[in-house]
């Protein structure tokens, strides 16, 4: 079999997915390791039957409806590669949104900034690799999520620091001067409602933000006084319905002249930060 044949199997295996055909290339690619400029100049190669194999195990696994992120072990953020594992949310393109809007606002001020519920650590490090004065730190309580973070940080040539810790329940003891989080935000009953790629693949830790999805929000305004510097920033991504509410907690603080928010390019309430 050569490797467009390849592709048509794998093709009609994913064939109920987002994209089969896209997705399927990049089955390709991973079970090659090769990267797309060798792919569209091999289509005519013959795969080995070990490869044939592989690929085929991933699209069924994709079939099932894990997601794609999870099964090619990595995921594109801010045009760089992070590492997955099961403890880690696939970093998503609304939460790029968050990212343009906080790197706009730092430039090359030189800032340190604290990225809450990193996962992946994509937030954080985007703001190291395009914010080149910044001092990042990057916190989330699963020590899992935390190796790859600091893994992906090296991989994108950028250096950060990494607590471990419960947000919910630790005193962090240090100030920064720029906030930023896309904490856990969905209602505890919303999410078994959502699609099975969601709802049974990815860590419920990242997704539950209890009863009203706003205990994260509630916490982290709560102890801002302890771990934000006079005059700094906070940014947070939330979900489509929690723009006033979040809005109304960074009120409460006392601590910002300028609260607002930005959407997403859906047209959605993606960010809402206090300065
Ligand atoms: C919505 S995910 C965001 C991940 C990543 N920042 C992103 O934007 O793709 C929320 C993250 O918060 C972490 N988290 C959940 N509960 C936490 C807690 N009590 N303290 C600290 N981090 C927590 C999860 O492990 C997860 O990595």
């Amino acid at each position: 079999m050569v490797i467009y044949e390849l592709l048509n199997e794998l093709e009609k295996a994913i064939q109920n997915s987002d994209n089969p055909h896209f997705e399927a290339e990049l089955i390709i690619m991973s079970a090659l390791k090769i990267d797309r400029a060798k792919y569209l100049i091999s289509k005519n190669d013959t795969v080995s039957d070990d490869t044939i194999n592989q690929a085929m195990k991933m699209a069924k696994r994709r079939q099932l409806g894990e997601p794609l992120g999870y099964i090619l072990g990595n995921a594109e953020f801010m045009g760089m590669e992070f590492l997955l594992n099961s403890d880690i949310l696939i970093p998503r393109p609304d939460t790029e949104c968050l990212v343009e809007f906080v790197i706009n606002r730092i430039g090359d001020k030189k800032l340190s900034v604290l990225d809450i519920g990193t996962g992946s650590g994509c937030i954080g490090i985007s703001i190291a690799k395009f914010c080149k004065n910044t001092d990042v730190t990057v916190l989330d309580i699963s020590k899992n999520a935390l190796d790859t973070a600091m893994e992906n940080a090296k991989n994108n040539g950028v250096r950060i620091d990494c607590i471990c810790a419960d947000i919910l329940n630790s005193d962090i003891g240090k100030k920064f001067d720029v906030i930023v989080s896309n904490p856990p935000y969905i209602k505890t009953d919303v999410i078994k409602t959502l699609q099975t790629e969601v709802k049974d693949f990815e860590p419920m830790r990242a997704l539950d933000g209890g009863r009203d999805g706003l205990i994260f929000y509630r916490r982290i305004c709560d102890i801002l006084p302890q771990i934000l510097n006079n005059g700094g920033m906070v940014a947070f991504e939330i979900g489509y319905d929690e723009r006033c509410a979040v809005e109304e907690l960074l009120k409460q603080t006392g601590m910002f002249k300028n609260i607002g928010s930005q959407k997403d390019l859906a047209g959605n309430d993606r960010v809402v930060y206090g300065m």
